[in-house]
Formats: C-alpha cells, structure tokens, sequence
C-alpha cells in the first residue's frame, strides 16, 4: 500500500518569523499518520522549520539542490548541506526551475542520484506545457522526461522517489486537470516506471498530482485509484488551508 503524500511548496514565500507561526498553527491538528505531511520551503528557514517540527507529523522538504556536493557554485546549496539539516524531501525538476533556472533533463537526472546517494528523497516534478497537450503530446513528454530522470537510478532507489505530475498549465491559474485527467497520464506514468523497472516497482512508486488543489478538490483528486497525493502551490501557504489539504 502506498502511503498519501500531501507536501506544501511555498516557492519564495514567507519569512522565518511567519515560517514558525504557521508551524504552530498547524503542528497540532495534523493528527493523521496514515498521510505524509510535507512543507517545502525556502532554504533560509529549513533549520528552524526542522527544529520547530521535531515530534510532530510534519516533514521538510527543500524546493532545490545542485548536483555536485560542493565547490565553486555561487548561491547553490549541496545535499551534504540539506542532508547536515536532515531534511527529508527535496523537490526536483519544478517546472518553473526548468523554465527560469535552466534546469534540464540530464541536471534533474544527476540531482535524483545525489539527493538518493544521501538519504534525501527526491519530489521530482514532471508536466507538459498547454502547447503540447493541445497537440495531444502528454504522455511523450511525461514519458521522456520521466525516462531521463530514472536513468542509472537502481531499482531499490526508484522505489523511493515520488514523482509529482503536474500540467503547467494548471499551476497557480486555478485550471485544475480534471482528476480522471490526472489519474489517467498518472496510471501511463506508472506504465512507464513499469517498463522500466518492474511492475514490483510501478506499485511502490508514489506519483502525486500538482496545480491548482485546494481543500475543495484535494478529495476528488485523491479518490482517484493512481494518484497518492499532492503537490500544492498557493493553498498550503494558508495555515487553515494546509490542514485541510492533510486531513483530506
Ligand atoms: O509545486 C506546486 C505547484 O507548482 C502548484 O502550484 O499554486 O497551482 O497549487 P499551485
């Protein structure tokens, strides 16, 4: 059985002070362990949100991580370092660090093996732009992008990983992909991972949906058979919200 996995990306939001005040918020009504509760926030306050989450249900994530474990990379941030923090997620592959930051296929494939190689489990972001679905291109370039990710990840390994699929165009417009849409190139992603793994494999991966979910569709999405969770931009900014969001 695969465990739900609801994990908050803040994106460039919040201060450490307003960090912590959303913890205490919701520390205590995330009472549900049969769900993964997950915030992945900006690297200046994922020590003190580690700190502030110690004995509670709820996870850190980091939104980012270079793949070289140190060097001359100005403003980049290794897994050695998240890993001193011990967080426990990092996002990979967001659609806006490809569009913005130049992330690419080859770079998503090496931060998969480094953040793995240190215990940090890897949220890697697939999705294809309006443009392609309307040429009926989904499952090309989730199926791409998915196979490059994967590369020279062993099959122990993929097993860990959670791929979050999410359309770029449902992200932060309010246009949600319908949940049979999303179950549907969902259960093709758990094809792909069958094909190349194994269909052991397919079963463990957890593969969330992103764009658009709020409390008032996150259980809609999550009733669908293929969908394990969710990853959710705007709504788990909001303290009242998120809870939600987590007890679905
Ligand atoms: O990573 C989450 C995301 O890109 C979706 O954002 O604001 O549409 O929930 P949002």
């Amino acid at each position: 059985m695969r465990k739900p996995i609801i994990a908050g990306n803040w994106k460039m939001h919040k201060t450490i002070n307003e960090a912590l005040q959303f913890i205490d918020e919701v520390k205590d009504k995330i009472k549900n362990t049969d769900v993964e509760a997950v915030i992945c926030a900006p690297f200046t306050m994922l020590y003190e949100m580690k700190k502030a989450t110690k004995g509670t249900n709820i996870k850190i994530g980091a939104q980012n991580m270079h793949f070289e474990e140190s060097g001359a990379f100005t403003g980049e941030v290794s897994a050695l370092m998240l890993k001193e923090l011990e967080i426990d997620y990092v996002i990979i592959g967001h659609s806006e660090r490809r569009q913005y930051f130049n992330e690419t296929d080859e770079t998503v494939n090496k931060k998969v093996i480094k953040a793995l190689e240190h215990g940090i489990i890897p949220i890697v972001c697939v999705g294809e732009t309006l443009q392609e679905r309307e040429e009926d291109k989904t499952k090309n370039v989730v199926k791409d992008q998915v196979k490059a990710a994967f590369e020279n990840v062993s099959s122990e390994d993929a097993k860990k990983v959670v791929i979050a699929y999410e359309p770029i165009w449902a992200i932060g417009t309010g246009k949600t992909a319908s949940s049979k849409d999303a179950n549907d190139v969902i259960s093709y992603i758990r094809e792909v991972i069958k094909d190349i793994y194994s269909e052991d494999v397919s079963e463990e991966v957890r593969i969330q949906y992103g764009g658009s979910v709020k409390p008032s569709n996150v259980e809609e999405i999550m009733n669908e058979e293929d969908i394990d969770g969710a990853l959710v931009g705007g709504a788990s900014l909001n303290p009242a919200d998120y809870v939600e969001l987590v007890n679905f």
